[in-house]
Order: structure tokens, then sequence, then C-alpha cells
């Protein structure tokens, strides 16, 4: 397995593997890898040849005061649990390599990134397709992995993929889990043993909503409503927000039907975790 730190030597790892025929699978990350990632890049070498991941942590997509500089970051540890997952190449590069001086473009898909994260992450989302754009363009992947836990995120891509025309295939994994039931995120590293007990409440409370919706509840505002007070039973728990919303808009439902998405991001103290679930009514 390589570790490319520049665009250039990654363009050539690409033009030899385009050269040779061969397909390529881009799996892209901010690094500090877990099962989840580990799940997406094994998906990636199943479908295809050639498996590249990148491991930055992009500046872009962090507001003012959120986790950036904190953000773990290891690369040696990444780049061990890359390759038995089937890496061939790990695509690490600078914030500078990136982004040099005089960097002045952006992109931005509008309307389903005014919902969910979007509305209290300002930028975010500008920052994320930014980056998978650059991403995109360098590795030229046939085919990018994406995780569902990240479920805006992924119908945002697929947003920008279709409008600007590009030539890949998006592939969404389903959300990987701890046995606990715990979603996983890099970000769990920073949750006290007892914020991460509270975080349980999460899945709880997503399992509890599917259950009601089986049972025949129809209303989103009622399947709100027991997410809200589901979590609010734990103190250290702080609500940013709890939305039942259609899958293909983002936008609110009160009568749920067809393909829905409960979407829900809460504070453990400093850590801000999201969670979903996605159900067919
Ligand atoms: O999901 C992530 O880890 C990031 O948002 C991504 C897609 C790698 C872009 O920086």
């Amino acid at each position: 397995m390589q570790i490319i730190k520049t665009v250039a030597e990654m363009k050539d790892f690409v033009h030899k593997i385009k050269a040779a025929g061969k397909s390529l699978a881009l799996v892209p990350t901010m690094g500090y890898l877990h099962q989840g990632h580990l799940t997406l890049m094994r998906e990636a070498k199943a479908a295809c040849n050639t498996v590249v991941t990148s491991i930055f942590v992009n500046p872009l997509q962090f507001g003012v005061g959120e986790d950036y500089e904190e953000y773990p970051r290891d690369l040696t540890r990444d780049a061990q649990l890359a390759e038995p997952a089937g890496v061939d190449a790990i695509f690490a590069p600078a914030v500078a390599e990136m982004y040099p001086k005089g960097y002045h473009t952006f992109v931005d898909v509008e309307e389903i990134t005014n919902h969910l994260c979007g509305r209290s992450r300002a930028g975010h989302f500008r920052g994320v397709t930014t980056v998978v754009n650059k991403l995109f363009n360098i590795v030229q992947p046939d085919k990018a992995f994406f995780g569902q836990k990240d479920a805006q995120q992924v119908l945002v891509i697929k947003r920008m993929v279709a409008d600007l025309n590009m030539n890949l295939e998006i592939v969404t994994v389903p959300i990987v889990r701890e046995e606990d039931g715990l979603a996983m995120s890099s970000r769990n590293v920073y949750l006290t043993p007892e914020e991460r007990r509270a975080a349980l409440m999460l899945n709880r409370s997503l399992q509890q909503a599917k259950a009601a919706i089986e049972a025949g509840e129809r209303r989103g505002s009622a399947i709100r409503d027991m997410i809200v007070q589901t979590i609010e039973t734990e103190k250290l728990a702080n609500i940013d927000y709890v939305e039942v919303v259609a899958m293909s808009s983002l936008e609110p439902q009160e009568k749920l039907e067809g393909e829905i998405l409960i979407a829900l991001a809460v504070r453990f103290g400093k850590t801000r975790l999201i969670d979903n679930i996605m159900l067919t009514v």
C-alpha cells in the first residue's frame, strides 16, 4: 500500500491504474479509522480492482468553535488498519496541498443543505462538497463509498453528482454500530465513560420510534416528541435537533408515508453526535 501526499503523485497513480484498464474506488475519510470506515473499504475492494482512501481533515467543513484542531489524527494507525481492509493507496495531502495560496473556488449545493446539520453547522456542506469535488477530480473514481450515518451528506453529494453530471456512482453503506448500538464515529473517542453510556439513548430512541411506526403511528410530530422525551431522560444529553423528514427533500413530514428519515444530532458535553434511521412507511 502506498501513502501519497501530493496531488501530482496521486494523479500519476490514477493514470497508471486507468492505463491498465482497472476500476477504481474512492473512500473519502477524515481518518482516525473505525470499523465503519473499514466496512466501506472492504465493500469498495469487493466492487473495484483498486481502492484509494483519502485521509484529510478538511478545515473548510468545520465552523468557528468546532473541533477542527482537536479532531483525532494518526496516520500510522490508519495505515495499519487500511491495508488489511484492501486499500491500495492512501491519499493524505497537507492542507496547503489542497488549498494553496490563492485558492478561491467553492461548490455549494442549495436547498437540501438548509435542513438538519446544514441549519446548525453553517457552511459545513459547502466545505464537504468542495473537498469531495476536488477528491473526485484528483482520483477520478468509478465508484465512491459513503456511510449512511451521514445521511444528509450522502444526499447532498448525490445531488452534486447529478447536478454537475459527474461520471461516477455513489455507493452508500449502512451504519455500522458498536455491539451496544452506538453508531461508530471518530468523535466517539471524545466521550467520557458517562457520556458514552448516555449516548446509547440515541439508538434506543430511534428503535423505539421505529417500533411505534411499525405499530401504526403515522404522525411525524408524535414520533419526534417521543424521541425528544426519551433522549431528555438523559441529563447529559443536549439536543441540537430531532427531525422526521422526507428522505428525498429533507422537508419535515407530519403524515408519514413513503421513504422517511428520522435524524438527530445531540451533544454530550463537547461532543456532538449524529444518528439516523431510514424507514419506508
Ligand atoms: O464524512 C467525512 O468523513 C467527510 O465529510 C468527508 C466526506 C471525508 C469530506 O471531508
